[in-house]
């Protein structure tokens, strides 16, 4: 058996956790070769691959990014897209196919699989937001480093009385804000899943200093005022159509300051969250979701996606699992108002 892998969209910590498994698993017990995938979806176009054996994964648990590169290439905007990887995987003699993205990556995947191919898809955004599975690995990564970065701006925040804005990631869903605002203390946290009300995020911001406290506010790069638009640092869109977000941070701290008279700083964490070493949470998710992908790919359970379901690693189907994507519960959210403004 010779099985291809491909790391697709955005980087995320575990990524090359996930390859280590598939790799070690898949050469030690069944004997299969590996082909590595350059730059996703790109290098299944374009035919560039590398061998992927067992010494190239050794000493690379622990690292950041992916060996094998990623893009946002979406095959489907080009012509023959499909056909051309079908030619890449009959050239390169791949049997199978492990997919390693989050919903854009493992959407093509989905094609793919309709058209006949052999694959199984395996989770992977540090938003946290892909359905089927209850987490994805990249998110306890980026929620610790965005808790520290909180952590940290409190004692600045204090220092200086000023009201401190901290941007996170979060296209669609607000996981990442949710999660580490509430480990960090946050004062107001806003997520895209409930439009805010500028005015009561000032009046949080008033209270808190009436406690002669200062404000840290957490707000995912996806949220949007009442009434309002999308707050993004420029209209262009890549392949998948996405608005390169980032901007409603400063948007919110000039409103603040305008509001209410007080300073007003913004830090925006950005690809912070994506970068580094992955924490041993998400090395010890990742490497039992390559695990699982192999155990799919013997099996021939293909067109699945692996998930974890409390502490069990199980396989969905990947149709059902891109359905719908993962948002925060409104009822979840709404436990932490008690928070807001004290
Ligand atoms: O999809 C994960 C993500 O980190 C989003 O939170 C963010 O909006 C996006 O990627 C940024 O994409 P890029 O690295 O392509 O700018």
């Amino acid at each position: 058996m010779r099985v291809g892998v491909l790391t697709g969209g955005g980087d995320c910590p575990g990524l090359n956790a996930v390859i280590r498994g598939i790799v070690r698993r898949g050469v030690q017990e069944y004997d299969w070769q590996f082909v590595g995938i350059v730059d996703g979806w790109r290098g299944a176009l374009e035919d560039v691959t590398v061998p992927l054996d067992v010494p190239s994964v050794r000493g690379i648990l622990t690292h950041g990014g992916t060996i094998l590169g990623a893009s946002r290439t979406n095959p489907l905007r080009t012509e023959d897209g499909i056909a051309r990887i079908k030619r890449t995987l009959d050239v390169r003699g791949i049997d199978a196919l492990v997919v390693v993205g989050g919903e854009d990556t493992l959407g093509v995947a989905q094609r793919l699989a309709d058209e006949g191919v052999r694959l199984v898809g395996v989770p992977k955004t540090i938003d946290n937001d892909v359905g089927g599975t209850d987490y994805t690995f990249g998110f306890d990564t980026a929620v610790s480093i965005a808790t520290e970065a909180i952590d940290r701006l409190h004692t600045t925040a204090a220092s200086h009385r000023r009201a401190l804005v901290v941007e996170v990631m979060g296209r669609h869903s607000g996981w990442i804000a949710v999660h580490a605002g509430v480990a960090g203390g946050a004062s107001a946290i806003l997520i895209p899943e409930r439009a805010f009300d500028v005015e009561q995020v000032c009046g949080w911001v008033l209270s808190r200093f009436q406690l002669r406290r200062a404000p840290v506010i957490v707000v995912a790069e996806g949220a949007v005022p009442e009434a309002g638009q999308l707050v993004v640092r420029d209209e262009s869109r890549d392949e998948y159509g996405h608005v390169r977000l980032s901007g409603i941070g400063d948007w919110l701290a000039d409103e603040i300051e305008r509001r209410t008279g007080k300073q007003a700083r913004t830090t925006v964490l950005g690809h912070v969250q994506r970068g580094g070493t992955p924490t041993a949470n998400d090395r010890w998710l990742a490497t039992r979701f390559g695990l699982q992908a192999v155990a799919a790919v013997w099996d021939g359970d293909f067109g699945t996606m692996t998930a974890v379901r409390g502490t069990d690693i199980v396989r969905v189907p990947l149709r059902e699992a891109l359905a719908t994507a993962k948002r925060v519960p409104l009822e979840l959210y709404e436990e932490f108002d008690v928070f807001f403004g004290t």
